[in-house]
């Protein structure tokens, strides 16, 4: 496997900017624009292309990673007028994929913060022979997720829609957003319409007896999906709970980045990211999830969790913000 497709489009309010004119995989998490995160996992697994593919303020993402060769990468990108759901965008790629028709490709959710092994995925889709694998993760709370039970053999025996009643809660295995598809059956998807893999592509196939195979991976997994589940995630890749080898630092209770300026008895715990143009000074306490960017914190202030501060804000000295008290993004 050395291509892959990331789906970055949508038109739904979970694809509403987080800031103005920033879509979401834009959004910084641990200093970089998301998407960084997922282009280096997938660099690292192996992947040599990757086609972006999107619907949504596009125009952002060339101008920033350009050819992908800063990454060691090669991607292209191709724009939707109609965003054409996660199958539609799939098929309206096709043409840019440069493998051959049994080969596997990976195709990514870009919304998705995951330590998931891609090797390993890739490994279970050649060694069962399946058409399509899928990434499988548990969660605690299925109900407001589309559910994938699972053979003994691992093989997909239905699409569930979200249940309903207790009784159809009968696995707690959700789909998590990645996929590797034998190229070939990336033809199959109907053209120049919206189509959901998980709605339609998924289930015509299981209908077909084509074989697809689900993995459950239960390393870290987190959708992005709320502006606080950002900051979490933010946080957790400072920390290294989620790994990515596109956080510009060394893994610990803070990220500093260069441009900050941090007094040296300020202390910064649980994940803090400091930015470009940010001073934190003498006293300062800042902990858990917050990021700071072009924001000043006067000496003796204390920030607490889950504070997004950007753009020039200065927090008085002495001043106390609770946790969550502050933030720029949206509420979607
Ligand atoms: P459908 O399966 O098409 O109904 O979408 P969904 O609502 O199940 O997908 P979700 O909103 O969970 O998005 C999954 C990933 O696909 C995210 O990374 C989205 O950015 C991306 N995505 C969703 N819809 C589109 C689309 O129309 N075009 C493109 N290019 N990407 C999409």
């Amino acid at each position: 496997m050395t291509e892959a497709i990331l789906l970055v489009g949508g038109k739904g309010t979970r694809l509403r900017p987080m800031t103005v004119n920033t879509p979401k995989p834009m959004v910084p998490a641990a200093g970089v624009p998301f998407l960084t995160h997922q282009l280096a996992r997938a660099r690292a697994a192996g992947v040599e292309h990757i086609v972006l593919a999107t619907s949504y303020l596009a125009e952002v993402f060339e101008p920033y990673f350009g050819d992908g060769s800063s990454l060691g990468l090669h991607i292209e990108y191709v724009t939707e007028r109609e965003p054409l759901g996660t199958g539609g965008a799939i098929r309206n790629v096709a043409s840019r994929l440069r493998s051959g028709p049994d080969e596997p490709v990976l195709i990514f959710n870009g919304d998705i913060l995951t330590g998931l092994d891609i090797r390993a995925l890739v490994d279970t889709h050649e060694t069962s022979g399946a058409d399509v694998s899928l990434h499988l993760t548990r969660v605690e709370d299925p109900r407001a997720f589309g559910l994938v039970p699972t053979d003994a053999t691992g093989r997909v025996t239905a699409f569930l829609e979200k249940p309903q009643t207790p009784e159809e809660i009968v696995t707690d295995q959700i789909n998590a957003g990645a996929y590797v598809f034998r190229r070939s059956v990336i033809d199959t998807i109907p053209t120049g319409r919206p189509v959901s893999v998980e709605r339609e592509t998924f289930p015509d196939l299981l209908a077909t007896g084509a074989h697809l195979q689900g993995m459950v991976d239960s390393t870290y997994w987190l959708d992005l999906g709320t502006p606080q589940a950002f900051v979490r995630g933010s946080a957790d890749l400072v920390m290294g709970r989620a790994p990515s080898p596109a956080v510009p630092g060394r893994r610990g209770d803070r990220l500093v980045l260069d441009g900050a300026t941090v007094a040296p008895d300020a202390k910064l715990t649980g994940g803090t990211v400091i930015g470009a143009g940010a001073t934190v000074g003498e006293g300062a306490r800042v902990d858990g999830s917050t990021v700071l960017a072009g924001a000043v914190v006067g000496d003796g202030a204390h920030v607490g969790a889950d504070n997004e501060l950007r753009d020039g804000v200065r927090v008085w000295c002495g001043a106390r913000l609770p946790d969550g008290a502050v933030r720029f993004s949206s509420d979607q």
